[in-house]
């Protein structure tokens, strides 16, 4: 079964190809260089955006894939959480597609995208925990079985990806063009930085939920006491100390969590899980406790349509449809 996964929750313009195995015939991913020179997506702008770019990735998606639409055997769209304009956008054109060839079609939860997105590359031994980890969610998720998931903790305030973008905001680091990814911009200064220099909080001590704009605030803080010079001077250590805040609650709670459930192993998921400080702190803490880690491919961390074609095929095999009624939903939890 070849299914035709569209993603446009947010900034993104995704399809791809997958088959019901979760093997990837195509993934195209067109990010949107619009939002850059205001700080930030703005959601008029993403959805025009996505109705400029989606028959064209859609069209190389299959293309690369080596089908035309006729191959495609099922759609799948993410219906929730999201922009509702940018989600619209790709639910109408799966429901428009579905109609006009007599399609099956089924909405696909972004979160559960993200969960999939570990099931690409291999197999994962099951009950396992899922640290999810993205701009718009922080959660610790327990998977029994696919479709079965139980949430052990979320975040209180910002997500951990929404940090690192309000801080590289308030540092200054976002470029006046490209794409905003904000973690990525704080990861690559942090290298060049000491992750010791400055002792930034580690949000909420002895508690299993995560807490971040107590240390942006104290970031923002920090910086006001600076002279420009000595700012610019420091950026390097203020990255690093600030990521290695960001990282050391996520490994600290992910670790209470092993404590409190029988699973098996852990997988890190969503565009933070593409962070490699974390990445490789949370692997020598899981792996000390003697269980496997996952972590998806760079590319499969941040947004794609890979991930919700793999949901989508999950849920088309075994016979699940959406209606035509199929809305999107901005805010959706998964459990
Ligand atoms: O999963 P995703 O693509 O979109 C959402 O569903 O939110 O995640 C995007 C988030 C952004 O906040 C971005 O700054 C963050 O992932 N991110 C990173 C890195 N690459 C992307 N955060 C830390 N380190 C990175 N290398
Ligand atoms: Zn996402």
């Amino acid at each position: 079964m070849l299914v035709l996964g569209i993603e446009t929750s947010c900034d993104e313009t995704a399809a791809a190809v997958v088959d019901e195995s979760y093997t990837v015939h195509s993934n195209i991913i067109f990010s949107q260089q619009d939002h850059a020179r205001y700080g930030g997506v703005v959601p008029e702008l993403a959805s025009r955006a996505h109705v400029r770019t989606l028959v064209p990735v859609i069209r190389q998606a299959l293309e690369a894939a080596g089908i035309d639409f006729a191959g495609v055997d099922g759609l799948a769209a993410t219906r929730g959480p999201g922009l509702v304009g940018s989600l619209i956008v790709g639910l109408s054109m799966a429901k428009g597609l579905a109609l006009a060839r007599n399609k099956p079609l089924v909405g696909v939860h972004h979160l559960e995208g993200h969960i999939f997105s570990n099931f690409i590359e291999r197999q994962v031994e099951m009950p396992f925990l899922t640290l999810l980890v993205s701009g718009g969610h922080t959660e610790l998720i327990l998977v029994r079985e696919l479709g079965s998931y139980q949430l052990l903790s979320r975040t209180r305030d910002d997500a951990a990806g929404e940090a690192f973008d309000k801080v590289a905001k308030l540092l200054d680091l976002l470029p006046g063009e490209g794409v905003v990814m904000g973690g990525r911009i704080i990861a690559e200064l942090a290298e060049r930085g000491d992750p010791k220099a400055i002792d930034f909080p580690r949000g909420l001590v002895g508690e299993i939920d995560f807490s971040f704009s107590g240390l942006k605030t104290s970031v923002l803080n920090y910086v006001r006491g600076l002279e420009l010079r000595e700012r610019k001077r420091q950026l390097p250590d203020i990255a690093a100390s600030f990521q290695e805040a960001v990282v050391d609650a996520l490994v600290d709670k992910t670790v209470m969590a092993l404590g409190q459930t029988d699973i098996k192993a852990i997988c890190l998921a969503g565009g933070v899980a593409a962070n490699q400080r974390l990445r490789h702190k949370l692997r020598a803490e899981v792996e000390r406790r003697d269980l496997p880690f996952y972590c998806p491919s760079l590319a499969l961390c941040t947004d794609n349509a890979v991930m919700i074609g793999a949901v989508g095929a999950f849920y088309l095999n075994r016979g699940v449809r959406d209606g035509f009624d199929l809305d999107a939903v901005p805010r959706l939890s998964l459990c």
